[in-house]
């Protein structure tokens, strides 16, 4: 899709769909009054009618005579102008889309990046108009012999009146982009099936990522390199897998000073969790391609960090196995060294995310990072506690948490926080091991991230377990692209271009 700003007044600019914000009360925005003096209070009576009466997620289209300078009219319902915030934002740009995709208009003019909306700038509200428009058009079609139509819809022109407005919206066109991009990627990885989306195609995908970029290096672990390192955790989720593990480290050095620490982001890159031995019931195991979205979400963000040229130092790992039961497959009760040497009784071959996590987090003191983030599809008691709303963030850093959470309300993108407090910790406890990789019936959330904390005791850390955000169940079957959003804001709010 391609974006452009225009600062021209609407009332002069030829479109095939204007889109203008109505409210609560039947109030009209002062575009809307503009276009309703200019075509005979057709507007007020489309309203009078009671066709449309301004709540948030409401559209009515309007045709006006052929040789119009507009030839539709889109009204959005927008609610209480003092009552928007960024979800509310969110539902009007998706009706909006949603109505104008079924209409055979290849172009429209969006009055909505220059509405108020709380604590939001017309920078971030393009930003998130762009990212929701390349969302909402989004169609998976890479194992589908017969392609649906493409959306009509080519070209968004964004509509201000002040030259400053045109620039921010700029601004915000080419970062949103970027984002939605990198969130294109994440999807595209997330809804591929296992047979297709392994180890060694994530790695693959790395390399693509890297070609060209001249900020970005790339080195990828095999099997050998990562035995000879000690990651013996990582590698007994791989044991029963004819397809080898990978471990991706792509490099950014954005920052303008060199030796400025950078952000490590890891990735769980399970792409396929049958449970191994500890084999998972049947109902819905196909979701289980979608165990390596942590590591997806670390390639899309590295995607959109490289395209947004962020001035800072990123690193993006992913741990990437298949989780299979096999002749060589680890058993429970098997005991492992891991990296660090702490050694591990296997008591779930099912919580193996954990496992390679752990290695990867081991792994990424080496880089001196400024803070360290996982994102995981880590435990399905996540989604018992927050449902499909919120990611779970647990940290053992205050600020960073805050930093976390307000880059996900910033963006929609919400987190919700969970404790890691040391009284959890004796519910690892093993008695042949330095500590089982489970940790029984409650708090299975808190309990993988106590796991975690005991790699992370070097350096600020956070870790999002995602298994309730990153992908849609039932019929809307696919990958969200989630946490891409929350963590493309955190980074820009640190590079402060946010
Ligand atoms: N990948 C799963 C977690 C998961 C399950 C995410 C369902 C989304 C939907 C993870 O590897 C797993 O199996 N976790 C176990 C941990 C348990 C064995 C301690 C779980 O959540 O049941
Ligand atoms: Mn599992
Ligand atoms: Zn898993």
């Amino acid at each position: 899709m391609e974006y452009r700003v225009k600062r021209t007044p609407i009332t002069s600019v030829k479109t095939a769909c204007a889109c203008v914000a109505v409210f609560a009360d039947i109030q009209l925005s002062a575009e809307a009054k503009k276009l309703d003096k200019l075509y005979d209070g057709i507007i007020t009576s489309a309203v009078k009618s009671g066709d449309i009466s301004g709540k948030v997620g409401e559209t009515l289209l309007l045709h006006l005579p052929n040789q119009s300078t507009h030839q539709r009219i889109l009204l959005a319902g927008c609610g209480k102008p003092k009552e928007i915030d960024i979800l509310k934002y969110r539902k009007i740009l998706n009706a909006v889309l949603s109505t104008i995709k079924k209409t055979g208009a290849s172009e429209m003019l969006s009055t909505l990046a220059t509405l108020s909306v709380r604590q939001q700038n017309v920078r971030s509200l393009t930003r998130t108009h762009v990212i929701q428009a390349e969302d909402n058009l989004y169609r998976y079609s890479e194992t589908i012999s017969k392609k649906k139509p493409e959306s009509k819809l080519k070209k968004i022109n964004f509509i201000c009146t002040q030259q400053r407005q045109a620039q921010q919206i700029r601004r915000g066109i080419t970062q949103g982009a970027a984002i939605a991009e990198g969130m294109l990627l994440t999807k595209e990885l997330g809804n591929l099936p296992a047979n297709i989306c392994t180890p060694t195609h994530l790695a693959k995908t790395a390399q693509s990522i890297k070609r060209g970029q001249a900020k970005l290096s790339l080195k990828i672990l095999d099997e050998p390199e990562m035995k000879k390192l000690g990651m013996g955790s990582l590698l007994s989720v791989s044991a029963g897998s004819v397809q080898p593990a990978k471990l991706i480290a792509l490099q950014y050095k954005g920052a303008r000073s060199k030796s400025s620490k950078p952000v490590v982001l890891v990735g769980k890159g399970i792409t396929f969790d049958t449970g191994g031995i500890s084999l998972k019931p049947g109902a819905a195991m196909d979701e289980m391609k979608f165990d390596m979205c942590g590591a997806a979400t670390v390639l899309g963000i590295m995607q959109a960090v490289c395209a947004m040229k962020l001035p800072l130092n990123v690193v993006g790992l992913v741990a990437s196995a298949e989780n299979m039961p096999g002749g060589k497959a680890t058993k429970p009760g098997d005991i492992v060294t891991s990296m660090s040497g702490q050694t591990i009784e296997i008591l779930n071959t099912d919580a193996e995310g954990r496992l390679v996590l752990c290695d990867a987090l081991t792994y990424a003191k080496r880089y001196d990072p400024a803070v360290v983030i996982d994102i995981a599809t880590l435990t399905g008691a996540c989604i018992v506690a927050l449902g499909h709303e919120a990611s779970g963030l647990m940290s053992n850093t205050d600020k960073l948490s805050e930093e976390l959470l307000d880059a996900g309300q910033a963006t929609g993108d919400r987190a919700w926080r969970l404790p890691v407090w040391e009284e959890y910790q004796t519910l690892l406890d093993s008695n042949f091991a330095d500590m089982g990789n489970i940790g029984g019936r409650w708090a299975g959330t808190i309990t993988a991230a106590c796991f975690l904390a005991r790699f992370t005791k070097d350096y600020q850390w956070a870790h999002l377990d995602i298994a309730g955000t990153a992908w849609n169940m039932g019929k809307n079957k696919g990958a969200t692209g989630r946490p891409v959003p929350l963590l493309a804001q955190y980074l820009m709010q640190k590079a402060r271009v946010a």
